[in-house]
This record gives structure tokens, C-alpha cells and sequence, in this order.
């Protein structure tokens, strides 16, 4: 097992992606802290864990809220001595023309993805740094490398992320803690579900050419990404053991994207 006592934060695990990871790291023997803003569904994965034989800890956490992320992050190394791997995960997906794009909601989305990324990195250093190791693990996209109509905020904190995990990469590294990100193309989870009747309105073609040209065109056989191929990279940058791998994007998109 290649997580073997391995004590792993993942924000957002109550769902989708997020709780792939999860389940993956346990397997690997790792143990968790499911963080989330909806306590239930952590609470659910949890569940799942503990059933897996797994040690897990469900934190309510918005990651916009640095008094929640600092006490969140506070409890997990409490409870299980130390924190090895952090997975900046949670997110959301908020789709319109610039146009028509509420300031607020593209305000909201930033937060999420950028400051919860900011607070997330602060909280866990703190831990890994005296302990001399750790993993910062991001949650990018394609679209940290490039950019589709209607993504204004998305594109803009996918890209953003991507230079948050450069820069841990060069302030983590004589402190023994490598950062990376992780760049998925179309995954099939509850934020893409949702995306796909909205895009079809704001474009105004059917559902089925949303997904077939917008969601899997450009990729090189038409195939969603699947949560599995996104834990399975996951694993591998939680296990790796030196900085050989750091400051790197990850792109599991079908060919979507080249890097
Ligand atoms: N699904 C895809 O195609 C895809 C592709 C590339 C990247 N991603 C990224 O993967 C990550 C996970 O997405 P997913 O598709 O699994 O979505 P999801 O909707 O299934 O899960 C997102 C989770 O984040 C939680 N969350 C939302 N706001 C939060 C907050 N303020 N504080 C804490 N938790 C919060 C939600 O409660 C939910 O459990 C996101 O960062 C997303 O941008 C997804």
C-alpha cells in the first residue's frame, strides 16, 4: 500500500471527484479527513470509509472561511498527529457570457476555488513544514491551461490555481513538501450533470451536441475522463517521494489537452 499511514485532507470529498480520492487513498491505507460545507454527504463518505475498515473524520469546512479552515485543518492533526497530504479540491461551476455574468457569483466562484486554495495551502504548511514532507495536491482543469466561452471565472481560477501550485512548489521545496496539480478534462460528476442543460440554453443547440462538441470535441475519442483516472494520479502524487515531481500540471483529459 502506497499510503500507509498517510493522514490526507481533502476538501469537497463529499462528492463527485473528491470522494473518489477518498475512497482511493483509504485503499492505499491512508486515513482522512473529508472536509465539505454539506456535513451530510461527508458524513455519508465517512460512512462509506469506517465500512472499508478505514479511519476517516468528517469536518464541516466552507473553504471560504478562514476561521473554518484553520480550526478544520487544527482538529485533523489533533486527531491523527500529523497531516501528510492535502487535496485542494472543492469547487464549483458557474456558466454565462460576460455580459450577463453577476459580479457576486463571479466573486463567489474566485473564493471557492482560489482563496479556499490560499487558506487550505497556509493551514496545512503549518504542519508539514515542521514535520520536513507533505503533498499539496490541486484541483485544476483543462481549463488551467486553456479556455471555453461562458468560463470567465473558472478559466480565470483554474489558471490561478495552477500558479498558486508553482509557487508552493518553490517555497515548499526546502521544507520537503512538493506541490502539484492535477488537470482533469469532462469528468461525469453532479457539477458536470448540471452544466450540460445550462449550456445547451446559453448556446442554444441540443444537450447531446453540448457533450458530444463542447464537453468530448476536442479530446481524441470522445471518452470522459472518469473519476477513477483522476484518484489513481492522485495516489501516485500523494506517494511520490521526492522533488523530482513538483511544481508539475497532470493532465488526464483524453488528449483534450497536450501539455
Ligand atoms: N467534473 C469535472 O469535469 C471536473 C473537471 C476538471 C476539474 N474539476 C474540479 O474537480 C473539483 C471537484 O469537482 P466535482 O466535479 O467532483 O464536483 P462535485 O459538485 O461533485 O463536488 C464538489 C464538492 O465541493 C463541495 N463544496 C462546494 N463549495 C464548497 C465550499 N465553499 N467549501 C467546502 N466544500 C465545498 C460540494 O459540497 C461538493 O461536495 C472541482 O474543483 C472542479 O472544478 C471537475
Amino acid at each position: 500500500m502506497q499510503m500507509q499511514g498517510n493522514v490526507a485532507v481533502v476538501t469537497g470529498a463529499g462528492s463527485g471527484i473528491g470522494r473518489q480520492i477518498a475512497l482511493s487513498f483509504a485503499r492505499e491505507g491512508a486515513r482522512l479527513a473529508i472536509c465539505d460545507i454539506d456535513m451530510a454527504a461527508a458524513g455519508r463518505v465517512v460512512g462509506e470509509l469506517e465500512e472499508a475498515g478505514a479511519e476517516a473524520m468528517a469536518v464541516e469546512m466552507d473553504v471560504t472561511s478562514e476561521e473554518a479552515v484553520n480550526s478544520g485543518v487544527d482538529a485533523v492533526a489533533r486527531r491523527f498527529g500529523r497531516i501528510d497530504t492535502m487535496v485542494s479540491n472543492a469547487g464549483i461551476q458557474i456558466v454565462h457570457p460576460i455580459e450577463d455574468f453577476p459580479y457576486a457569483d463571479f466573486r463567489r466562484l474566485l473564493a471557492i476555488h482560489l482563496d479556499g486554495s490560499f487558506l487550505l495551502t497556509k493551514a496545512c504548511v503549518k504542519h508539514m513544514y515542521p514535520q520536513k514532507s507533505g503533498s499539496l495536491i490541486y484541483m485544476g482543469s483543462v481549463h488551467s491551461h486553456e479556455a471555453s466561452a461562458l468560463k470567465s471565472a473558472y478559466v480565470a481560477a483554474k489558471h490561478g490555481i495552477l500558479g498558486l501550485s508553482r509557487v508552493m512548489a518553490k517555497e515548499g521545496a526546502k521544507h520537503g513538501v512538493r506541490a502539484n496539480t492535477i488537470c482533469p478534462g469532462f469528468v461525469k460528476t453532479p457539477l458536470v450533470e448540471k452544466q450540460i442543460p445550462e449550456q445547451a440554453a446559453s448556446l442554444n443547440i441540443s444537450e447531446k451536441e453540448v457533450v458530444d462538441r463542447v464537453m468530448l470535441g476536442g479530446t481524441v475519442d470522445q471518452e470522459f475522463t472518469t473519476m477513477e483516472d483522476v484518484a489513481e494520479i492522485a495516489v501516485f502524487l500523494a506517494g511520490f517521494r521526492s522533488n523530482a515531481l513538483t511544481g508539475q500540471s497532470i493532465v488526464p483529459s483524453h488528449g483534450w489537452y497536450m501539455a
